[in-house]
């Protein structure tokens, strides 16, 4: 495909939208508040915050300058950064990577809508069947995770304006909402103090360089950081958007949602433990990481009589939006390789790339106790921060800083003398790979 029949998100508001939207997903509202939990609260959120605006906001403006300037897939754009030096292998690693996360991604998404559609059998008296769709099995785990990829499909078939900007720009701010309400709710219960208390009365006796590395994963994660996402949708992107205030907006919206959804969840947790419902193990950590989103919420939509049957609802579905959302940026990634550097037609690569994520996906089912954990760790904790190390490297040292500020210039004239471009050069040349590498080889 020639780069001038490329598809383009269609406004800024829309493109914004559909970052956001690959952004904001479980990572936030899974993701980070079990991390949050299991390590301590408070001082995680602070490191958190601190990864999210000193290492990963810098990254997502390189992904995404690499993908508007190439206005290629992975692959083209790092061979058009540099053609010298053979680093379109990051992007094919990349592609793995997502592929991988897409695998254990689609399973957890599943549950969501396992979730969402008991409510509706409940209403049915089908007891049993609302029971099997929220109860672990390999059966139910399987039809739900190829529902959800069938869906992801779907979107990602229809292209990048009608597919997924349209599915973003209204139900991310509807999340937004839904998540205020609830949080309302959930300080009128008892024992929300405790929990809102852990979230953020910081007890620094859990600082350490694991707490470190988890909270860069999951900023990286949560950020769609290191599998290329990002530099996919920059190069939908037109040419005079003023891409460090996009990157800007999107990480604040994304954390915001992310803290919203800390606020509602670890409280959430204490009221559902003042109900009976275990939640810690012995060892002080989180029984099971499914705990949160799986049987805390429930438990508390159960409190709130039939209104938590229709609150439970839209929470589910918004969720499985939000998810979908995060999916067909992950698809994305493969699929527009799959076209450019194999002329593909659109179909028939979503088709075939999905069917092998679904087999992955599957051989996770098949083997959760021993692959799910493995899986999420090898993608989110290493693959991603490293390859994000290397787009860091990438930027700062293979492609031409001149390059680099024209391409920044199209859409923020002034940046030359913006205090972001005093830092952001330095800062990813040196600054960023150092602070990586000394949290990595503590
Ligand atoms: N950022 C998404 C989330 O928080 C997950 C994701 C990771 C999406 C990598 C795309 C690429 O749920």
């Amino acid at each position: 495909m020639a780069s001038n029949s490329r598809n383009h998100f269609s406004s800024k508001f829309g493109f914004i939208m559909a970052a956001a939207g690959s952004a904001i997903g479980l990572g936030n509202i899974w993701g980070f508040p079990t991390q949050t939990a299991n390590n301590g609260g408070a001082v995680f959120l602070i490191i958190y915050l601190l990864m999210v605006f000193l290492l990963a906001f810098p990254i997502l403006v390189a992904e995404l300058t690499i993908g508007r300037y190439a206005q290629s897939n992975p692959i083209r754009s790092l061979k058009k950064i540099s053609p010298k030096w053979k680093i379109s292998w990051i992007a094919i690693i990349s592609i793995v990577a997502v592929s991988l996360i897409l695998s254990f991604y689609a399973i957890i998404a599943g549950w969501l809508i396992g979730y969402f559609i008991s409510n509706g059998v409940k209403l049915l008296g089908m007891n049993n069947t609302a029971n099997w769709l929220t109860t672990f099995s390999i059966a139910r785990n399987l039809m739900l995770m190829i529902i959800f990829m069938l869906l992801t499909m779907l979107v990602v078939r229809n292209g990048i304006a009608n597919g997924i900007e349209k599915c973003s720009t209204y139900l991310m701010p509807l999340l937004l909402v839904l998540f205020i309400i609830m949080t309302i709710y959930i300080f009128t219960q008892s024992g929300a103090k405790e929990g809102l208390k852990m979230y953020l009365i910081p007890d620094f006796s859990h600082l350490s360089f694991n707490l470190a590395i988890s909270a860069m994963g999951q900023a990286f994660f949560s950020l769609s950081l290191g599998v290329c996402t990002m530099m996919v949708y920059g190069s939908y992107l037109k040419k005079d958007t003023n891409l460090p205030t996009i990157a800007a907006q999107v990480a604040i919206f994304d954390t915001a949602i992310a803290f919203i959804a800390g606020l509602l969840i670890l409280p959430a947790m204490f009221v559902a433990q003042n109900n009976g419902v275990q939640i810690f193990s012995e060892s002080g950590k989180l029984l099971h990481s499914d705990t949160l989103v799986f049987k805390v919420l429930p438990n508390l939509f159960n409190t709130m009589g039939t209104s938590g049957l229709v609150i439970s609802s839209i929470f589910f579905l918004l969720m499985i939006i939000a998810t979908l959302t995060s999916s067909i940026s992950m698809l994305e990634v493969p699929v527009s390789c799959a076209i450019e550097e194999l002329n593909q037609s659109r179909s028939i690569a979503v088709t075939w790339i999905s069917v092998i994520i679904i087999t992955i996906s599957s051989i996770i089912i098949w083997n959760f106790n021993e692959l799910f954990s493995f899986f999420v760790q090898l993608t989110t904790v290493y693959m991603q921060p490293i390859i994000g190390l290397f787009i860091a490297l990438i930027s700062g040292w293979l492609w031409n800083r001149n390059k680099v500020l024209q391409e920044l210039k199209k859409g923020y004239a002034n940046i030359q003398e913006s205090f972001f471009w005093k830092i952001w050069p330095i800062y990813i040349k040196i600054i960023c790979p150092i602070f990586m590498l000394l949290i990595f080889f503590h």
